[in-house]
């Protein structure tokens, strides 16, 4: 058991551990290092229908759905194509109003999920393009689906999903670099560009990674082991990471957690405030309105809110406001989010493991959710 857990405590560590590596083997014969050129054979023979889509809509359950919102972000932003994303569950039950030209977009790690796996029937009865990205070869969303990306990840163990969804957001940001050049959103030397970024990506999270840094969010879940309410806060992209933090937090230590946009905490959750609150706050300073997360920063600590920074490597603007920092390496703001989410779930773990938490099998979860 220690040996398959690669000599850490639980398979959660490990494949926290592990994403660097991963995300490598998830790169490989598809991204030239050389050139940051992407080239996905799985979805060849779908190129062009996706580029002349209507509309995507991204659908998952849980974590896959939080990577959704992140490609969401991605793929409008950077191939113009019209995004919506929706919880499995909810599309396959409303008689969505699908068109032909419309193309699904699922996201399962196990390929198993019945939600989603229904998800692509409804649109296959519409007659829309479905694709998946998917973890678990030969499962059957990857069978069912018309063209896909494997994440090539390996076996996920830990029911609460760590270097799946890192995973998925690499496969999404693959994906919507092969689609802005197919649609012409993008030059193919600007999409070049953002890949040598991406292959970089791997190095800095392993950089991330080291003693210091788990050694501080140890300490972090020390201090903030009792508490009975976070909140994570952040936008762009690292809106999702904040829901996944949440969720993360939730799922493993039993702790209640919500995830906000950060410009929404002055529309209800900053009445939650006070000295017994540790909020979570995703700052990187790329981000085009850092300087109203700043001042969001200052409200929550004249409520006496305990707050723990995530920002760029060197930015110590918010040192004197935070109870903690944790510095991460900078990337473009497209990509952050499989960088600025690994801390929440180390925070995530060593809180849950503090409070003596069955950390790999938590209480009432499964690891897919296959029968309704
Ligand atoms: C379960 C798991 C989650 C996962 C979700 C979707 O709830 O506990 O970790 O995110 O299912 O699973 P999938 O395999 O479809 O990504």
């Amino acid at each position: 058991q220690t040996i398959e857990k690669g000599g850490y405590r639980h398979f959660m560590l490990k494949e926290i551990m592990e994403q660097p590596r991963v995300l490598r083997d998830c790169m490989r014969g598809r991204l030239d290092p050389l050139s940051g050129k992407v080239t996905l054979g799985g979805l060849m023979p779908a190129l062009d229908r996706l580029a002349k889509a209507r509309r995507i809509i991204i659908c998952g359950c849980g974590t896959s759905w939080h990577a959704a919102l992140v490609g969401e972000y991605l793929i409008e932003t950077l191939a113009k194509i019209p995004v919506e994303v929706e919880y499995a569950s909810e599309f396959r039950y409303r008689n969505p109003v699908l068109f032909k030209d419309d193309v699904v977009i699922v996201i399962s790690q196990s390929g198993e999920t019945a939600d989603t796996l229904e998800a692509v029937r409804v649109a296959k009865k519409h007659g829309c393009l479905c694709v998946g990205i998917v973890n678990i070869v030969g499962s059957s969303i990857a069978r069912e689906t018309d063209a896909g990306i494997y994440l090539h990840i390996g076996p996920e163990i830990g029911v609460a999903s760590t270097k799946a969804f890192t995973g998925q957001v690499m496969a999404l940001s693959m994906f919507t670099l092969v689609l802005a050049v197919q649609t012409g959103a993008l030059l193919q030397d600007e999409a070049n560009r953002l890949g040598l970024e991406l292959a970089e990506i791997p190095d800095k999270i392993a950089r991330m990674l080291n003693e210091d840094t788990l050694n501080k969010i140890q300490n972090m879940a020390s201090t903030y082991r009792y508490a009975h309410n976070f909140l994570y806060l952040g936008r762009g992209t690292n809106f999702p990471v904040a829901l996944e933090g949440a969720l993360k937090l939730k799922e493993i230590s039993y702790i209640h957690a919500e995830g906000y946009a950060a410009a929404e905490m002055k529309h209800g959750p900053i009445a939650l405030i006070d000295e017994m609150m540790p909020v979570v706050i995703l700052a990187p300073k790329s981000d085009v309105i850092y300087e109203k997360v700043k001042s969001g920063v200052q409200e929550v600590v004249a409520r006496k809110g305990s707050v723990v920074i995530i920002t760029d490597e060197g930015n110590h603007d918010l040192d004197d406001l935070a109870e903690f920092v944790i510095e991460t390496p900078i990337t473009s703001e497209y990509f952050s989010a499989m960088i600025t989410g690994i801390p929440l779930q180390l925070l995530a773990y060593y809180i849950a493991d503090y409070r003596g938490c069955e950390i790999d099998t938590p209480r009432n979860l499964a690891k897919s959710v296959t029968v309704e």
